[in-house]
């Protein structure tokens, strides 16, 4: 019985990143409307008790060693406590970690560190309470600041911070928030936006790029590559001004690191997908609903880790953005 879930090209998937919800309390302009999307109905919602087990499926038979929870906003799953509790108990222990947009933070982060969760990445897009609103459609900055705060004050370390920059809207948000994140001592990476938005209004030409966001934060600070091993990270790491502090840049579209991906992904609603981008998915809600045996689910998931595509193929004439969102697929 091979433990480990390997794909034709040969990459082995041990990072797991589990979508709880695929509902949000913020409607980021890049990601969703205002009024929100057609939400998943609640019947083919995974329950708490079924997302533990297929974890731990992945973990004991699988070879999974790390478990990402995302959404949507994972913070909104009643269960999510009990979740992590049940996962950090699973045997051999997966590292378990959390992407928020920190909204209601303040208040469970003490009982998610007691939960065994290692630590959160917060999504956070400008330092300007006014344009977080503008951006998010919601004045919830405050919220999202208190989150981050208690997520450090809870030991959830390190703090990453995710900022996504918008041609012409957030772009001059670059320094301050590094500034805000050297001041803090949290963790910035920069992505570089996908076309995975509600809208498939993404276009190459209006991405703000890797170099972009390099030029722009060399002007205010100095710049040396980190050296340390990346690994499988999606991020390019510098230090800044000498170190220790580091900043990153997820280049998923100018510098993509599919080579090296070492992910598989869980639905709020059951379905692996090998990829962000995968053309299909595998329904593990209905074998697990009809009463499938571990041995049966862990077999179909291995199965559907090894048609992964090589890469994401955004620079092929032929691409086709997914049908779900990134807010259905787990960030
Ligand atoms: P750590 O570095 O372990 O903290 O986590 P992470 O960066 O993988 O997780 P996070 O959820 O913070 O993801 C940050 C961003 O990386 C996401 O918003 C995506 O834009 C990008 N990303 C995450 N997973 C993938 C992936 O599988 N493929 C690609 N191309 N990008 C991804
Ligand atoms: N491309 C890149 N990152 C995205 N995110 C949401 N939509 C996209 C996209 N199209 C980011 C959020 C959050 C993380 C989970 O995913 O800003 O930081
Ligand atoms: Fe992995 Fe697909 Fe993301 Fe590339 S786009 S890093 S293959 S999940």
């Amino acid at each position: 019985n091979e433990p480990r879930m390997v794909d034709r090209h040969g990459r082995v998937a041990t990072d797991l990143r589990v979508s709880l919800t695929d509902r949000c309390n913020l409607r980021c302009t890049y990601c969703m409307p205002p009024e929100g999307l057609d939400w998943l109905p609640k019947v083919e919602v995974l329950t708490d008790e079924e997302i533990v087990r297929l974890v731990r499926i992945g973990v004991e038979q699988l070879g999974i060693d790390e478990v990402r929870f995302t959404g949507g906003e994972p913070l909104l799953r009643p269960g999510l406590v009990g979740i992590v509790a049940g996962v950090t108990a699973l045997a051999p222990r997966p590292e378990v970690s959390l992407t928020t947009n920190a909204i209601g933070l303040a208040r469970v982060a003490p009982a998610l560190a007691a939960a065994g969760l290692d630590r959160i990445n917060v999504s956070l897009d400008t330092v300007d309470r006014d344009r977080f609103t503008q951006l998010t459609h919601r004045d919830r900055f405050d919220d999202v600041l208190a989150g981050l705060a208690a997520a450090q004050a809870a030991g959830l370390t390190p703090v990453k911070v995710n900022a996504v920059l918008l041609r012409g809207i957030n772009e001059a948000d670059a320094v301050p928030l590094l500034d805000f994140c050297l001041e803090h001592g949290y963790q910035l990476r920069f992505i570089e936006q996908m076309p995975l938005d509600a809208h498939h209004a993404w276009t190459r030409g209006e991405m703000v790029t890797a170099e972009d966001i390099l030029g722009r934060l060399s002007a205010a600070h100095s710049l040396t590559p980190d050296t340390e091993a990346r690994g499988s990270a999606p991020a390019e790491r510098w230090l800044v001004d000498g170190g220790p502090a580091t900043v990153g840049v997820i280049a998923s579209v100018t510098r993509s690191f599919c080579g090296s991906c070492d992910r598989t992904r869980l639905t709020a609603d059951g379905q692996i997908r090998n990829c962000l981008f995968a053309r299909e998915e595998s329904d593990l809600r209905t074998a697990l609903r009809e009463g499938a045996s571990d041995q049966e689910i862990a077999d179909r998931w291995r199965i559907a880790t090894l048609g992964k595509l090589p890469g994401h193929g955004i620079d092929d004439p032929s691409f086709l953005q997914p049908a779900r969102p990134m807010s259905a697929i787990g960030g």
